[in-house]
């Protein structure tokens, strides 16, 4: 792909553009850290009714809504498509159909515009979503992703060099919370509502604090999640309380992984990232632990369009471009 003449620059504007899931999001970032603007168009609304995403659905609604959301990047960060140094995209994973509306977007955005194409991994996207809430981190630290398809845990060594330390081997912690709150009848994402009613109720049903092997950095949540369904089958309860419950056992889970994970690398610099981490007993559980921990605002913990911007500035740097034969790729490693 022929691209124009680099210009003579002091900033990099980068546009990030996130279509992985249920959120159309297209953001603009100067220098890698500094947000102009992040447009997020949710479509929970739209797949609430379902009690999940419909991938089918999502589909269309990025398709229908990309445009306008990207347009509306470029103007409120008062800048022209003509300023853009780059357009970045999320190229997995996630749900393929969305992914694809997001990259082919980009695609030809970059090649009318003769500016580079950086493709994306959406879990960089998270971690890089603290390079944004806090300008002077760098790596290396350890970076856990709590999200509603990814719990991970990384020792990030530098930008864009990853080790995969841990991971859960069966429900994403957020996938937990939604399906508890299914079985708890409260809306899609279930999140968010069971940390709303955990706040009112006392932590009076034990569940099993799962760890694994003794030096494990997996993660197991689909047993508690059974156990709360049964318990929620076999038994009167206070909703409350049994949101409070499930809540506790899992960040005490989270709580000692952390620990595990810090003592086990000589690191006590940690990146919280993701959805979870927007939730505030997480954040008042983990802060009992002696470790510099960080999350991003709560803006930035769910999917959106910064963060895809801010990890692909590093690339931009080392000119790590795609060219056309970008695909989006469903199950992208990091
Ligand atoms: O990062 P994200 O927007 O999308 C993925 O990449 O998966 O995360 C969405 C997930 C959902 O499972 C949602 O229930 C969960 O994050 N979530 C929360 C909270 N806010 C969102 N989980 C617990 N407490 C919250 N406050
Ligand atoms: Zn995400």
């Amino acid at each position: 792909m022929k691209l124009r003449e680099i210009r003579e620059v002091d900033m990099t504007y980068i546009l990030g553009i996130e279509t992985s899931c249920d959120e159309t999001s297209a953001a603009i970032v100067e220098d890698g850290r500094h947000v102009k603007s992040n447009i997020i168009y949710s479509q929970i609304p739209i797949h609430r009714e379902f009690g999940g995403v419909v991938p089918e659905i999502a589909s269309r609604n990025h398709i229908i809504k990309i445009r306008e959301i990207v347009s509306k990047a470029i103007a409120e960060a008062g800048i022209t498509k003509r300023d853009l140094d780059a357009v970045a995209v999320t190229m997995g994973p996630g749900l393929v159909g969305s992914l694809l509306v997001g990259v082919n977007y980009a695609k030809a955005l970059s090649y009318s515009l003769g500016i580079p194409l950086i493709g994306v991994n959406h879990l960089d996207g998270h971690i890089s979503s603290n390079y944004i809430a806090f300008e002077d981190l760098e790596p290396p630290f350890i970076a856990l992703i709590v999200s509603g398809g990814h719990t991970h845990f990384y020792n990030v060594k530098d930008y864009g060099d990853y080790e995969a330390i841990g991971r859960t081997r069966d429900d994403a912690l957020g996938e937990a919370f939604d399906k508890v709150a299914r079985v708890l009848n409260l809306k899609y994402p279930g999140g968010p509502e069971i940390e709303k009613l955990a706040k009112n109720g006392n932590n009076s049903i034990k569940f099993p604090t799962v760890l694994l092997e003794k030096d494990s950095l997996d993660f197991s949540f689909s047993g508690i999640k059974s156990n709360v369904i049964n318990f929620s089958r076999n038994n009167e309860f206070k909703k409350e309380d049994l949101a409070c419950s499930f809540q506790e056992c899992v960040f005490e889970i989270v709580r000692q992984k952390i620990l595990r994970a810090s003592l086990q690398t000589g690191m006590n610099k940690i990146v919280v990232a993701g959805g979870v981490a927007s939730n505030s007993r997480l954040r008042e559980v983990l802060d009992t632990l002696d470790l510099d921990i960080k999350y991003p605002p709560l803006s930035l913990c769910t999917d959106n369009g910064a963060m895809i911007a801010a990890s692909a500035y590093h690339k931009f740097l080392k000119k790590e471009y795609e060219d056309l034969s970008l695909n989006a790729v469903a199950n992208f490693c990091l």
